[in-house]
């Protein structure tokens, strides 16, 4: 795509999980407000994106996209203006078809047009969805926005939302910044876990410039426990997925915010080797222990101990299915605890693990220990 941007994961806010269709510029204008005060901007949160139904049902009389008059009477380009002084960025969205999902107007066949607006308004990203898509393949549909937003001359993140139709890690690394590849997510065990999955399978193909998109964050949005949105958020983290944060930052809990201002797991997601962490492998029943791992900068892995049982299980990560040599001593780091573990280990760690929740740390191997003689 070669617009610079993107080189570690997208992070910030955006209005559909929570929100809905009950967006205003108020809405967005104070989210603005809570990134800043309550430190998350700082931590790296800076898009803020508005999704769908911010637009008239109808374009006007010149053909241009019109703000819906209720919601957003004083325009895109005074809330943008508003977001840049607070030193955040903007995002909005549109569709690959006819219309978008809610039924507003869609940008197929109008993207040069619609990429000028947006850059007028001084946009910084667009979402581009794939509703009433006309049955043409999103290969054929998403480049022209590419090619119209890059024509702007204004750089904005290209953020495919074609919901994994086409396997688009196969294709979309030369059109967007990310791309979806799943189905939408809901604040559900079941939906988190089941995208965890379906996203794992792209991971070869994502990298700085174009990662796979297992959609946005529902942590804080009130369907899973503490130790299920620690794990949603400690996934993501790992898999190198967007971070945009879906609940009301507004009003989100000590335990919200405890989770998404992390700023050890944030630092794996923005690692700057920028390979996607993996399921290496599962064990158990069902499969319910898992490990995932991914390298990081500096010869370091972060290592995931995921127990998607019911009951609380001991999990351990072996050095050999870690392609560490087993006799390496490794120095623990505990992200969620924010301390070493104590000793170094050699050949394997074992944790306890409580029923739907994991533990996050970073591996970093010392020397080969001796064999003794
Ligand atoms: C489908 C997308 O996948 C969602 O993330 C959201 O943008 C809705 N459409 C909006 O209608």
């Amino acid at each position: 795509l070669g617009n610079g941007l993107a080189t570690t994961p997208q992070m910030g806010w955006n209005s559909w999980n929570f929100f809905k269709c009950d967006i205003n510029e108020t809405v967005i204008k104070e989210t603005a407000d809570a990134l800043i005060a309550t430190g998350l901007a700082n931590l790296g949160y800076n898009y803020v994106n508005i999704d769908d139904c911010w637009s008239e049902p109808t374009r006007d009389l010149e053909g241009k996209m019109v703000p819906d008059s209720k919601a957003f009477p004083s325009g895109i380009k005074a809330l943008a203006d508003y977001v840049h002084s607070k030193g955040l960025k903007l995002g909005i969205y549109s569709d690959a078809g006819a219309f978008t999902c809610q039924v507003r107007p869609g940008s197929l066949f109008h993207e040069s047009d619609d990429a000028k607006l947006f850059a007028s308004w001084g946009v910084d990203y667009l979402k581009y969805d794939n509703c009433f898509n006309l049955g043409i393949d999103p290969e054929t549909r998403y480049p022209p926005m590419r090619d119209a937003l890059n024509a702007t001359g204004r750089t904005i993140f290209y953020s495919l939302c074609e919901w994994g139709v086409h396997d688009p890690a196969l294709w979309a690394g030369k059109v967007g910044n990310s791309w979806r590849t799943t189905d939408d997510i809901n604040d559900s065990w079941a939906s988190m876990t089941t995208i965890a999955d379906l996203n794992d399978k792209w991971a070869a193909f994502a990298g700085p410039g174009g990662w796979n998109d297992p959609d946005m964050l529902e942590v804080g949005n009130g369907g899973m426990s503490y130790h299920e949105y620690r794990a949603h958020f400690s996934i993501w983290a790992l898999m190198k997925a967007p971070l945009l944060i879906g609940c009301d930052v507004r009003s989100m809990t000590q335990e919200t915010f405890e989770i998404l201002s992390n700023e050890e797991v944030i630092a794996v997601n923005q690692d700057p080797l920028g390979v996607q962490g993996r399921k290496v492998y599962s064990y158990g029943p069902d499969g319910c222990y898992q490990v995932w791992a991914g390298p990081l900068s500096g010869q370091r892995l972060a290592v995931v101990l995921w127990n998607r049982g019911s009951k609380p299980a001991i999990i351990t990560a072996k050095w050999a299915s870690l392609g560490i040599e087993s006799s390496t001593s490794v120095s623990i780091k505990d992200l969620w605890k924010h301390k070493y573990v104590t000793d170094n280990k050699v050949a394997s760690f074992s944790v306890r693990v409580d029923p739907h929740a994991c533990e996050m740390y970073i591996f970093s191997p010392l020397a080969v220990a001796r064999s003794a003689s």
